[in-house]
């Protein structure tokens, strides 16, 4: 079946802007220590974009990742997602808006340990309302091209780490989102599965979609079409 067979919704013409940060300050509190993790970040992102964050750690990375995947909200300044501001948003609405918009993948895969292959591809299918006949077609059609055709009943315990972070990108990109987020994602693997994540993101991003990468992977940087510094919380 063809990839439009799949598609959702339309997606975000290309060149038009997708994120748009406009000062964008987070400061931790922990009660007695405050940290300015984001000092005022300004960043504008197109569809179609494929960037690599790239910084030393403890440099914002994560934060500004976490804020532009909606999981926190920023202390002050501006964010638009898809032209929709985000930071007046409740905890629902901004879980609504991850289902939809936006996709995760982690150094540490988070894969639900309890349930197959399948059904972690599955579940953001289940949240965001297809029948069981969509879902079923959807998820499979996904970890087949991931290249886990044999694997779907597997437990994540019984897949490589490889083979986890192929199911974790099938879930992130379940719902057609906006923007595909990934954290790390080759921290945790050996070198030969590191570079086929590596390829399976630029893949990703030929098809049309609009990646961020934090790594500390020069190899997968340069794959990227821009990379973006972030020190001391600022953005160079
Ligand atoms: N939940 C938190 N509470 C307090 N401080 C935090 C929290 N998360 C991150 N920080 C601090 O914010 C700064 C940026 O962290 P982070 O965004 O995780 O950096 P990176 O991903 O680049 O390593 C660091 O100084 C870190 O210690
Ligand atoms: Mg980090």
């Amino acid at each position: 079946m063809s990839e439009g067979a799949f598609k959702l919704r339309a997606p975000v013409p290309t060149g038009d802007k997708v994120i748009r940060m406009e000062g964008i300050r987070k400061v931790y509190d922990t009660g007695k220590i405050q940290v300015e993790a984001l000092k005022g970040v300004d960043l504008q992102v197109c569809a179609g974009e494929f960037i690599a964050l790239v910084g030393p750690s403890g440099s914002g990375k994560s934060t500004l990742m976490n804020l532009i995947g909606c999981l926190d909200t920023p202390t002050s300044g501006t964010y638009e997602l898809r032209g929709e501001s985000v930071a007046g948003m409740d905890k629902e609405q901004l879980a609504t808006i991850r289902n939809r918009r936006v996709g995760f993948v982690f150094q540490s895969f988070n894969l639900l340990p309890q349930i197959s292959a399948f059904e972690n591809v599955e579940l953001p299918l289940l949240f965001g309302g297809l029948s069981t006949r969509a879902r079923r077609e959807r998820a499979t059609e996904l970890l087949e091209r991931v290249g886990l055709a044999d694997r779907m009943e597997h437990k994540p315990t019984e897949l490589s780490g490889g083979q986890m972070q192929r199911v974790a990108i099938a879930r992130a990109v379940a719902m057609e989102p906006d923007i595909l987020l990934a954290d790390e994602p080759t921290g945790n693997l050996d070198s030969a599965s590191g570079q086929d994540i590596m390829s399976l993101f630029t893949d990703l991003w030929t098809q049309g979609r609009t990646i961020i990468v934090i790594t500390h992977d020069s190899a997968l940087a340069k794959r990227a079409d821009r990379q973006i510094e972030i020190h001391d919380g600022n953005i160079h």
